[in-house]
């Protein structure tokens, strides 16, 4: 039997790495979202050589050289083969596992997960073509701000108030049955179904896959309730979900910005800032913050700045720092939520409010202080320092003063002391951006270098800007070697890192995988060494196709590749 790939999604998106490798072996933090331990796979019990990243859900041992996934872990790890470790897995996240009769085309199309992914497609184009049909949605839209631009990016659509749609999903042969299953109809106390999305915006809730599982319905004017949101279905749950992250993923900073609302989210990305993400209208969960963690390490909360917003930005504090993530908390002079404060004042000067936000000061303490001895003076030392480099970032001197008198009175330590090496490192910063030296090599120079195509391959699995040069400029084969070659062409066909992480046919190849994702090779420059390794693996290609056209006697092959 074959699992299919939505199956094996399902099954690694439910297994956390950090997890499950927590619960036998000791893990020492090692940096955000980033791991060591020692390698209970081979008999070294001094050095930890097993690194584990939380966002890229992978282990490698640099010294044994085993790698890979959370598959490749529990295979590993209790002898299991691929089939037997998801079943495992499955069973731990109490998933159902798919009957082993069918097989896997049958298994696809009798799934209702698909079935629904469908209505709600056919739903979303059909609210998008009503947008473009409707004058008071198009002029409610204009009012908010809603450039046609991001109305196609979001696929932002209108529900109207007739039953047309239930029709047009009838005639496409869905029942009344999967429409409720779908949460598109409802069922009333009395027994009469009705459209659960009448005369409302609509926001597509769209997962990784790209799939469209749920929508969100924004009234027009003061009409009650304000939004409705699909309730959960077998194929959206709210607290497993956050609005726009399918495209805030690929976002180029190393944070996201945590947000209350849709509009929040929309007026952020039309304003540049396409790393905001939103909650649905619930407060942030814990299976939210791990998927948050696959991505980045690092979140900016921007919530309503009501009493509300702030007590669910404490509590996000916690969940982010208990999952291990950096929280920075921006906040918004005069403005109820991001969405105001962008059509007040502008996208940059919302750009200042993220430059500025501070850390959330519990972190930074926590995490500074688990590095000393305050019992010693070095330590304390230590810690003041490290500290202050910290607090250096601050730009606003109410905050810094309020932070600086807290941390040192939790530390016992003097709060002149500490806000002398502030001014210190403030100094060293400024002096620093002025002769920042200019690197331009790929990495440090090795007689062993591996080959370029290795290199760019491992430049595409941890960089997106890398990705899309490769894509614009190779195709799948003009890589060397048939790791690379298949790997390429599940990017080239849009295929993610996770979709690839449960894929089967690369299961034997995790380990290589793994160590070219969690080797901690710095590039400095990306673009550049993208472009350098690009050009040296096209015209290896080059090579290798005229040499096997000269070797087969083919010259008119010959002239047409010597001509490109
Ligand atoms: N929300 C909800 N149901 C409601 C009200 C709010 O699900 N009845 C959720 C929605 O996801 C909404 C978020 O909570 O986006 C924030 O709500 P609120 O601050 O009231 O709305 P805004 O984002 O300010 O929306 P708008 O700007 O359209 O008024
Ligand atoms: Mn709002």
């Amino acid at each position: 039997m074959r699992f299919s790939d939505e199956f094996l999604q399902e099954v690694t998106l439910r297994s956390d790495i950090i997890d499950i490798m927590g619960q036998s072996i000791k893990l020492q933090s090692s940096g955000v979202g980033k791991f060591k331990a020692l390698c209970p796979f081979h008999r070294d019990t001094k050095t930890p050589s097993l690194s584990i990243s939380a966002d890229k859900q992978l282990f490698h041992c640099f010294g044994c050289g085993k790698g890979g996934g959370v598959i490749q872990f529990v295979m590993e790890q209790q002898g299991l083969d691929f089939q037997e470790a998801v079943i495992y897995l499955a069973e731990r996240a109490n998933l159902d596992i798919p009957k082993n009769n069918q097989n896997n085309e049958d298994y696809v199309k009798n799934d209702i997960k698909k079935i629904l992914f469908e209505i709600n497609l056919e739903c979303a184009k059909y609210f998008r073509s009503e947008l473009s049909k409707s004058k008071k949605a198009l002029d409610y839209a204009k009012e908010r701000g809603l450039s046609p631009e991001v109305i196609k990016k979001f696929g932002i659509g209108y529900a109207p108030s007739n039953n047309k749609i239930l029709d047009i999903l009838e005639k496409k042969g869905y029942s009344k049955e999967q429409l409720n299953l779908a949460g598109i109809i409802g069922t009333a106390e009395d027994g009469r179904e009705y459209l659960r999305f009448k005369d409302r915006l609509m926001f597509p809730i769209i997962d990784l896959r790209k799939n469209v599982i749920a929508f969100g319905g924004r009234a027009f004017g003061d009409a009650m309730p304000k939004y409705l949101n699909t309730s959960n279905t077998p194929i959206f749950n709210k607290s497993y979900n956050l609005f726009a992250l399918n495209f805030a993923k690929n976002s180029p900073t190393p944070y996201l910005i945590l947000t209350e609302g849709y509009m929040d989210v929309i007026a952020l990305h039309t304003a540049g800032y396409s790393a905001a993400i939103a909650t649905l209208g619930t407060a942030l969960t814990e299976q939210q913050v791990r998927l948050i963690r696959r991505f980045r390490g690092e979140v900016i909360i921007c919530y309503d700045s009501d009493e509300a917003g702030q007590k669910a930005t404490k509590r996000s504090i916690d969940l982010l720092a208990k999952e291990g993530i950096r929280a920075r908390v921006l906040i918004q002079p005069d403005c109820k939520d991001p969405d105001e404060y962008i059509n007040k004042y502008g996208a940059s000067a919302f750009g200042d409010l993220i430059k500025t936000a501070p850390i959330a000061i519990e972190h930074l303490y926590e995490d500074i202080r688990a590095k000393y001895d305050l019992s010693t003076s070095e330590g304390k030392i230590g810690f003041a320092r490290t500290l202050a480099l910290e607090l250096a970032k601050i730009d606003s001197e109410i905050e810094l003063e309020i932070y600086g008198r807290k941390c040192a009175e939790m530390a016992g330590i003097n709060y002149e002391t500490i806000l002398s090496e502030v001014i210190k490192a403030k100094k060293r910063a400024v002096g620093a951006n002025i002769v920042r030296p200019q690197q331009t090599q790929i990495s440090s120079p090795s007689v062993n270098r591996p080959s370029p195509d290795k290199e760019l391959i491992k430049l595409i699995l941890n960089d997106q800007t890398a990705l899309d040069m490769a894509i614009k400029n190779l195709t799948p084969e003009d890589f060397d070697g048939e790791l690379w070659q298949s790997l390429a062409s599940e990017f080239w066909n849009g295929k993610t890192f996770e979709e690839i992480n449960s894929n089967p046919k690369f299961a034997e190849n995790m380990n290589e995988i793994s160590e070219l994702i969690l080797n901690d090779e710095q590039i400095v420059d990306i673009k550049l060494a993208a472009t350098e390794l690009i050009l040296k693996v096209k015209s290896n290609s080059k090579k290798r196709r005229l040499d096997e056209a000269a070797q087969s006697g083919d010259i008119e092959r010959v002239a047409k590749i010597m001509s490109e």
